[in-house]
């Protein structure tokens, strides 16, 4: 192992009472100094695994480990955790200073100390100056940034944050998307995020842990998740994506609507039933004899960018279409993809298995 994993789950099971089990046999590695980002639908289990890292409450089943020690029964003030809140939690009865102070004099730190710490973690979030202002007279984004300042003014070596931006709008979010990436990267602790918004998790992390119903469905980095997504749940929550039943006729042959195509997949057994992802950007309109599939154009909308059509191949497969070129509702068209624009996803296959077979595909120059 090249670095000591800062935090380790084996095998962590949640159970809050009997019947309902909400973490379900969890193991994950976080490195040091990277930003992570754990993205699932409501109730998937994020805040949980937030909670359980934090101290807040205590797994059923399995170990958690800090710095290779199993931390268990270490009590939240122990840990060397800070969580940011979605609520931010600021106390709207102090100002911003001894918002950020609060924690450390509740410690009994010396008072040069106290001042000293206080000051460079308002310096890192930019609001040098606002020392004084009472938090009622702060913007949404300045009091975003106050919780930030009083999490690393403890000088954690994990900071948790619980959905922090999803209570602004959309100009502000953007900001502080780049502002929390910057911050990371300038103070090079590890920041362990939550959200629901896949583009967020897209733009902002290092490595992303994908998870739904309690277990993590994939993770890795945004673009080995966005490319190569191990299942339905996962290529449906990651983008935009068409997903279409298939069947792999032999290594690098695939069959779907109605015909067959190479691709760059392998390690599949032959005339294994498979589910086939094309992303809407990899697919290029052109006329209906030159097409490698036949559809007829549904529907189409401006996007601003791009026109968005919805089309049906003869086999009633959905297609969505992103495209630079408009075409016309109800005609006949033909669409383009090239072999590494199809994804072949094994029905029912688990992460450990996916990576094993995407090694050996790597390894055989394709991909990357
Ligand atoms: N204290 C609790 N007691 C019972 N069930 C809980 C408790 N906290 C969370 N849950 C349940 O656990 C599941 C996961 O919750 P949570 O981790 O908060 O999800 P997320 O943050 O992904 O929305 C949900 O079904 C939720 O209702
Ligand atoms: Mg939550």
């Amino acid at each position: 192992m090249a670095e000591e994993a800062i935090i380790r789950f084996d095998q962590v099971t949640k159970q809050y009472d009997d019947d309902t089990i909400v973490l379900n046999n969890v193991s994950f590695e976080i490195e040091r100094g990277k930003f992570y980002t754990l993205l699932g639908p409501s109730g998937c289990g994020k805040t949980t695994i937030l909670r359980l890292i934090a101290g807040f409450t205590e797994a059923s089943k399995g170990d958690i480990y800090f710095n290779g020690k199993r931390m268990n029964n270490v009590p939240a003030n122990e840990r060397q955790v800070n969580t940011v809140f979605q609520d931010y939690a600021l106390f709207p009865h102090l100002n911003v200073y001894e918002n950020v102070a609060f924690g450390l004099r509740i410690k009994k730190m010396k008072k040069a100390e106290i001042d000293r710490r206080v000051n460079e973690a308002l310096r890192f979030v930019n609001l040098s100056g606002y020392e004084s202002r009472e938090i009622t007279e702060m913007s949404g984004g300045q009091r975003q940034r106050v919780a930030i300042a009083r999490a690393i003014v403890n000088e954690p070596e994990v900071i948790l944050l619980d959905e922090p931006l999803s209570a602004l709008d959309l100009k502000l979010r953007t900001e502080m998307q780049y502002e929390l990436r910057d911050l990371q990267k300038r103070l090079g602790i590890t920041f362990i995020f939550v959200t629901h918004d896949q583009e967020e998790a897209l733009a902002m992390s290092d490595e992303i842990f994908v998870i739904n119903e309690g277990r993590i469905q994939q993770s890795g980095t945004p673009t080995d998740i966005y490319d190569e997504p191990i299942n339905r749940f996962v290529a449906d929550f990651i983008g935009e994506s068409n997903i279409v039943p298939g069947k792999m006729i032999r290594d690098f042959e695939v069959e779907f609507a109605g015909k067959r195509f190479e691709c760059v997949d392998q390690g599949l057994n032959q005339n294994e039933p498979v589910e086939v992802v094309i992303r809407p950007e990899d697919l290029e309109i052109t006329t209906w004899s030159e097409g490698k599939i036949q559809v007829k154009v549904a529907s189409q909308l401006f996007r601003g960018v791009h026109y968005e059509m919805l089309c049906y191949d003869e086999s009633k497969n959905e297609w969505l279409v992103h495209s630079t070129k408009k075409a016309t509702v109800g005609d006949e068209i033909g669409l383009n993809f090239g072999p590494e624009a199809i994804h072949v996803m094994r029905l029912g296959e688990t992460e450990e298995e996916f990576d094993k077979r995407l090694e050996a595909y790597q390894g055989a120059g394709y991909g990357k």
